[in-house]
């Protein structure tokens, strides 16, 4: 039949997409220490991602205000990254956008509304693809209960690399998931590298190996040869459906370290976990590559909220956070920890209700802290 054939041709373009990938996937490390100069830039997004994202700015604008000064740090306003702007371009990343972006070493980006069903990809999925930022890096912590988890989410393949290009048949439709050896063995390596650096002794890898054989079976396999590299941590092995579980049981979740997984499961599961945390307006996100780096909140544009005339009251924390991320990132730890321990032992939260304060007063009082 037609289709058929017209399906397998779809399926061979993909797969030598796939292999020319590939090729690309090995460049060299931005070091930020030995930078003359380092630009941030900053795209808004929608919905709510302006309000919240003009105070990150603020706070960012602050902390660095001696760097941006004498020109160590210049800080790049971008426009378009619009719901507005990519469906009339019909664009998921406008080609100027995305130009703008790359001449950034790092970016904070606000949430960006992903239009249902269509052709368009979700912008963050284009970025993460574009830039190669294979790393989607989310902590949570809860103190009081001993929680500091940090997430390593692959973040440029598995099931997202080929999730617009699926197929559809008569009376089917068939995605595709792709997992790399070297695809995954620089996110294992980034997770283990991490827990290294910052005293960790054990890194969990969630899969579900046992129905995914090849791609899950290759990123359990990867693990176990890379885990051998670090013999100073120990590891464990969990199939996400009873991670999901054990994060929820109080009695076990404080002994999980560092986490490392496929896309999707990592998606999933760290809104779980940032629930847990106090919502998913709490957790930042670093989306980490060799050459670039975005950072954002890990939750949408929240639409709603503005059409409930209550955007001001939307929460900038898990992007304020992301800030936090970027500094760190840029190498400059105290910086980060200031903005950290503001967050910290902020005496007022917003709660997305006129009971709490708006996202400037909450960021006024940030401010004031630091
Ligand atoms: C996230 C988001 C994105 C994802 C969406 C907006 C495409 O849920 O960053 O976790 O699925 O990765
Ligand atoms: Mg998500």
């Amino acid at each position: 039949m037609e289709q058929l054939e017209q399906a397998l041709a779809h399926f061979k373009t993909l797969l030598e997409d796939q292999f020319r990938r590939l090729e690309t996937m090995d460049k060299p490390k931005k070091d930020f220490a030995s930078m003359d100069t380092i630009t941030i830039g900053i795209a808004p997004g929608d919905g709510i991602g302006p309000i919240i994202t003009g105070q990150a700015a603020r706070i960012l604008e602050h902390l660095l205000s001696k760097e941006i000064a004498s020109g160590k740090v210049v800080i790049k306003h971008i426009e378009g990254l619009t719901i507005e702007n990519r469906i009339a371009l019909n664009q998921a990343v406008p080609t100027d956008v995305l130009e703008q972006i790359k001449t950034c070493d790092v970016l904070l980006k606000g949430p960006t509304t992903t239009p249902n069903g269509g052709n368009m990809e979700s912008a963050n999925v284009t970025l993460r693809r574009e830039l190669d930022l294979y790393a989607n890096v989310r902590p949570v912590s809860i103190p009081e209960e001993g929680i500091d988890w940090m997430f390593y989410r692959e973040n440029t393949e598995g099931e997202y690399v080929l999730g617009s290009k699926g197929i559809d048949l008569p009376g089917m439709a068939v995605d595709f998931k792709v997992t790399t050896d070297a695809g995954t063995r620089r996110i294992i390596k980034a997770a283990f590298d991490y827990a290294q650096q910052n005293g960790k002794t054990k890194v969990t890898v969630v899969t579900k190996a046992n129905i995914m054989k090849k791609t899950d079976g290759k990123f359990s396999a990867i693990f176990q040869q890379i885990a051998a590299e670090y013999p100073e941590i120990t590891t464990d092995e969990y199939y996400i459906d009873i991670m999901t579980a054990k994060l929820l049981d109080t009695r076990v979740r404080n002994q999980f370290q560092v986490f490392v997984m496929p896309n999707l499961y990592g998606d999933i599961i760290t809104d779980e976990a940032a629930q847990i945390q106090g919502g998913i307006g709490t957790a930042g996100s670093a989306n980490i590559g060799d050459q670039y780096a975005m950072f954002e909140a890990i939750h949408g544009s929240a639409p709603r909220m503005l059409e409930r005339g209550m955007g001001d009251y939307a929460n900038p924390s898990s992007v304020i956070k992301a800030a936090a991320m970027l500094l760190r990132h840029i190498c400059m730890p105290e910086k980060a920890q200031k903005l950290e321990t503001a967050l910290e032992t902020c005496p007022i939260a917003v709660t997305g209700t006129t009971d709490g304060p708006t996202a400037a007063e909450y960021t006024d009082t940030l401010l004031k802290l630091m």
